[in-house]
């Protein structure tokens, strides 16, 4: 894993940015206390790589070991080419004597991760691949608007990368079950549309030639009780699936790494489902929701503390802006 080093507080959104809030209002609803944010010049590939390299030596690898990325963003540097391409210039995989290893580029906001798990492990499964690396990185402080108009969205989200790397499995160990969904009639209820390309042309110009964009636009927008009311219901239909499909019973689950775009939708799910709060990591009061990232950092963070030990059986959830909605479970293996 990797966060940038700058903290910004819940104070420091109102005495550094002078936006209206508290430290009181964001913790309460959202059980946010601080997140970072990474500098200017600073891309979601940026914190990749960190987090990548990091990765690469836990488990003993060089980067010329993997044979596909998988980089899951919503924050990508730029509109094309996705970030998965300069990520694996930066690991050195092209120019003379690289290998050239392929870089897929996965749009699915706070599900993105697990979307990306789940083509990973398909590819592992058909053999189409051996090695994968799985990124979720995002700097979402760029595209922030950090006035009093945009506090409800930029409260909640900060910058990280983690990542994982992906082989095939010993019997009994890996990933033993995924699922996905996603709901369309609910796109337009969690997103930041910047411009459209059903206009023509996409970016209203103006007389020079300058594309001008409204705030309604440039900045996310979210319907946060919709998104609240659906994260709920859907986490909880992906956790009992998991156990139904996937033949476990919920108590025989040790861990369950749910993504952080709210402490109270977390604890919510926790609640209907009977999942004790103590098996459900966090990290939401420390980095805000780092959509594609929140999984591998909520991992990496266990396989730190010693909380996440080779044979746990674990569950990760993830609901985001789509809808989409994904879980895996797995054996966890040693490295
Ligand atoms: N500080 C102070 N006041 C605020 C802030 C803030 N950071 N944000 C919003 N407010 C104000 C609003 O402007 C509004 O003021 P008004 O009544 O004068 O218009 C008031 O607080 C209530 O706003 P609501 O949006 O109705 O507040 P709500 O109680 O719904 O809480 C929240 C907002 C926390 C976002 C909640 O809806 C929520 O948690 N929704 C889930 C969405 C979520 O977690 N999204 C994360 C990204 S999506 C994902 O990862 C799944």
């Amino acid at each position: 894993m990797y966060v940038p080093p700058e903290v910004c507080s819940n104070e420091d959104l109102a005495t550094v940015h002078g936006m209206d809030t508290s430290d009181e209002w964001i913790h309460q609803r959202t059980g946010i206390r601080e997140r970072r944010h990474a500098p200017a010049g600073w891309a979601a590939h940026d914190m990749a790589l960190p987090a990548c390299l990091a990765a690469l030596e836990q488990a003993n690898m060089t980067a010329d070991e993997i044979d596909l990325i998988v980089f899951a963003t919503l924050s990508p540097k730029h509109a094309f080419p996705g970030d998965g391409v300069y990520l694996q210039r930066a690991l050195g995989l092209c120019g003379d004597g690289g290998t050239f290893a392929p870089a897929l580029d996965v749009r699915n906001q706070c599900s993105g991760f697990l979307y990306g798990l789940s083509v990973a492990n398909a590819m592992i499964g058909s053999r189409a691949a051996t090695t994968v690396l799985v990124v979720g990185a995002e700097a979402h402080s760029a595209a922030l608007d950090f006035t009093t108009r945009g506090r409800t969205v930029a409260s909640l989200f900060g910058d990280g990368a983690g990542a994982v790397i992906l082989t095939e499995a010993k019997p009994d160990e890996g990933i033993s079950y995924v699922t996905l969904g996603a709901d369309g009639r609910h796109a337009d209820e969690l997103c930041q549309k910047v411009w459209d390309m059903s206009r023509r042309p996409y970016i209203e110009l103006d007389d020079e030639g300058y594309g001008r964009i409204p705030p309604s636009e440039l900045w996310a927008n979210m319907d946060g009780r919709t998104v609240y009311r659906h994260a709920v219901q859907r986490m909880c239909e992906v956790v009992q699936r998991l156990c139904s499909e996937g033949g476990v019973a919920l108590e025989d689950i040790e861990r369950f790494y749910f993504h952080q775009a709210n402490l109270r939708i977390n604890q919510a799910v926790a609640q209907r489902l009977g999942i004790p709060f103590d098996k459900v990591p966090t990290n939401i009061d420390r980095y805000g929701n780092t959509t594609a990232a929140t999984i591998p950092l909520l991992l990496a963070e266990d396989t730190r503390n010693g909380r996440l030990q080779p044979g746990m059986k674990v569950a990760c959830v993830a609901f985001g802006s789509g809808f989409t909605w994904g879980g895996a479970l797995i054996d966890w293996a040693s490295s």
